[in-house]
């Protein structure tokens, strides 16, 4: 083999360890959420870190300058899409919708999600309000410990009962990083831009709305005659269900060009959209049958849920084409009991299960 055919070889070769290494040169940023990027993600050195911001082809200017800034943000960001897309498969798992991944395609939720719809209204809120609350938990836990720590501005207030201590989260830091980083994507001169920005603002305010106040009592021998509180953090399950109504209630509108840029409800009997609700611009394709140039798998094979009169049910989660039953026997260990000394031992139960699948 000659020399020239060795440095082809080693050119092919970097050519294959840069792709597997940096996968995120045509994608969007939830890949840095993927189990193939996530843990690349972490224990960066400071300046490994800073290269991997600059890298990042699908960063604008302003998310590579937020991202050098800090040294430790870009696992956290990854965590933050990563907590986005569990959310969002868990709420829309019964959905005919039901927020798949394409982890190969270089859009994550696959062109389906170019279509300016209340779903893609909901994947950019949860997103919002995921990428808040990772970066809020990380102050907590003094993963960012240069820039934030607990919430010390919270306000002084004092009653008889209780008072402000402890260690709250700092919502305002974990909302502010959410907003310089995801609304730098958007152009506000823009449809899709307006209608990225409302969600993204609904979303954070889904978990602020949504912060709780938790308190431990003090006192002489446990009489709780003063109890010190902290704000926490809401389940990021309940923030997920919440703009999971929202988005059953999203309003519809369409972008008006008066003497400023906005959204207007398409029609004036509908309530006007306030700051915490999902708006869309298009209506949704019905998502029944399968469409490849979209991305949309289609419900055919989808286990559907018998006697729900509901989306989930077979009638409309299998679009009306029907739904076979299968019966499945399933063994299940049962009737465990603990024998001396150390083992449990149970019984093997057989039962009967049925399952709709859609046709
Ligand atoms: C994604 O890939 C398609 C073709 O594979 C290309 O047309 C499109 O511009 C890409 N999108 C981005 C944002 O890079
Ligand atoms: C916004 O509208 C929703 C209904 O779409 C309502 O439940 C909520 O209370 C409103 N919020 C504010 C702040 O007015
Ligand atoms: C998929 O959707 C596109 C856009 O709505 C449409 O033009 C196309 O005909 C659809 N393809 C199939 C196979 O249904
Ligand atoms: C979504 O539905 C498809 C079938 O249409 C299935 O293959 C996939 O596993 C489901 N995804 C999730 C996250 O439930």
């Amino acid at each position: 083999m000659g020399r020239h055919n060795v440095g082809v070889i080693v050119l092919a070769a970097t050519v294959l360890w840069m792709s597997s290494i940096w996968p995120c040169t045509k994608a969007d940023w939830w890949q840095l959420g993927f189990p193939t990027t996530l843990p690349s993600l972490q224990n960066l050195s400071p300046a490994a870190h800073k290269e991997r911001c600059m890298k990042t082809e699908f960063f604008v200017d302003k998310q590579k300058e937020l991202c050098t800034k800090y040294d430790k943000i870009l696992p956290i960001i990854g965590n933050g899409a990563k907590l986005a897309i569990d959310e969002c498969q868990n709420q829309f798992a019964y959905n005919r919708w039901n927020c798949t991944i394409f982890p190969d395609k270089n859009n994550t939720f696959g062109n389906v999600a170019t279509i300016q719809s209340r779903e893609a209204a909901y994947i950019n809120a949860i997103s919002a309000a995921s990428v808040a609350y990772a970066i809020t938990r990380a102050c907590t836990k003094g993963d960012l410990s240069e820039w934030c720590s607990c919430d010390n501005k919270i306000r002084q207030k004092k009653t008889t009962k209780w008072k402000w201590g402890g260690c709250s989260d700092d919502i305002r830091y974990g909302e502010k990083f959410s907003k310089e980083f995801l609304d730098a994507m958007e152009d506000p001169n823009t449809a899709l831009g307006l209608m990225n920005l409302h969600n993204n603002e609904a979303g954070r305010r889904a978990v602020r709305s949504r912060m709780q106040r938790t308190c431990k009592c003090h006192g002489v021998s446990g009489s709780c005659s003063m109890q010190i509180c902290w704000r926490r953090l809401p389940p990021l399950k309940k923030v997920a269900e919440g703009l999971y109504k929202r988005y059953e209630g999203a309003s519809h509108v369409k972008f008006v060009e008066r003497r400023r840029k906005k959204l207007k409800v398409v029609s004036p009997d509908f309530k006007k959209p306030n700051r915490t609700d999902l708006v869309y611009l298009e209506p949704s394709p019905a998502y029944c049958e399968k469409n490849d140039t979209l991305n949309i798998l289609g419900t055919r094979g989808r286990l559907c849920n018998f006697g729900s009169e509901g989306i989930d049910g077979c009638s409309l989660l299998c679009c009306g084409r029907g739904y076979q039953t299968r019966v499945k026997d399933v063994e299940e260990k049962c009737n465990c009991q603990f024998v001396w000394c150390c083992k449990v031992v149970c019984n093997t139960c057989r039962s009967r299960k049925e399952e709709h699948v859609c046709n």
